[in-house]
């Protein structure tokens, strides 16, 4: 059994860790389209585009057995256009709107995501079919997903720099106050931690990477009982560049080895 996960950089490893959790026979290829990080500010043609054309020769490559688009940005758009290319099961994530919609007491809930994700038609049709009566406020992060690459990577990542991304994320009107917050970015989970110690009031956060890991054991159904653990898998970047050692060492504990595409 074979998995390729794809996202723009780093944010699918919070997608991968409920799927490895679930399926750990399952043999992993990481594509990170590093070479044009952040996909949050690409038009919507170009990235269509791009995804389509770094994706087609890892897949002729490795024949994967599905493929998990660990992008909110590029599933807002490509998703189509890879399940009509592809006979194999594609899963994206897309923005928890109805999740949200469904657990949100107060009826006030926001979504955080990319300038790319909070502008597509694709958002505000789930926000229209989903949470009608509801209070939703889409906060486009433009840093964000960098932030959380510099995190990964070891450098420091200042309060001031995340409270300028996530405050926007806490509203109070009519009485009502934000109680669930929608990360709606493979990357955001990877500062939830940090994120929830800075709140100014404690909320329910969405990572939707475990809704993502369930939904691939239904593709794929169950690991079979006695699979043995599938060894490391493999990470390509896109740009060529070799990780650092802080961030080789971070990706060898979840499993990952870095190789250049061949
Ligand atoms: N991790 C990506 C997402 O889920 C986007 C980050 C970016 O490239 O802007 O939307």
């Amino acid at each position: 059994m074979k998995i390729l996960m794809f996202d723009s950089g780093l944010g699918g490893l919070t997608v991968l860790a409920p799927v490895r959790g679930a399926r750990p026979d399952a043999d992993i290829i990481y594509l990170a389209d590093d070479a044009v990080f952040p996909y949050g500010a690409l038009g919507e043609a170009e990235l269509v585009q791009r995804v389509l054309s770094v994706i087609e020769p890892v897949v002729a490559r490795e024949t994967p057995d599905i493929i998990i688009n660990a992008c909110n940005t590029a599933s807002t758009l490509v998703l189509p256009h890879l399940r009509q290319r592809y006979s194999i099961p594609v899963v994206g994530t897309v923005p928890a709107i109805k999740p949200a919609a469904e657990q949100s007491k107060s009826r006030c809930f926001s979504v955080m995501a990319t300038p790319g994700t909070v502008a597509r038609d694709y958002t505000r049709e789930l926000v229209e079919k989903f949470a009608a009566g509801c209070a939703v406020t889409l906060v486009p992060c433009a840093n964000l997903a960098r932030l959380a690459e510099q995190h990964l990577r070891g450098e420091t990542v200042s309060d001031t720099a995340l409270l300028a991304e996530m405050m926007p994320a806490f509203v109070e009107a009519g009485g009502q106050r934000t109680d669930t917050v929608v990360l709606a970015c493979t990357h955001y989970p990877l500062l939830m931690d940090r994120m929830a110690a800075l709140a100014p009031w404690p909320v329910t956060w969405i990572d939707p990477g475990p809704a993502i890991a369930r939904r691939v054991v239904q593709l794929l159904g169950e690991r079979q009982e006695g699979a043995a653990p599938a060894g490391p898998g493999v990470i390509h970047f896109t740009s060529g560049a070799a990780p650092g050692p802080a961030l080789a060492a971070t990706l060898a504990a979840r499993g990952l080895i870095a190789r250049s595409l061949p």
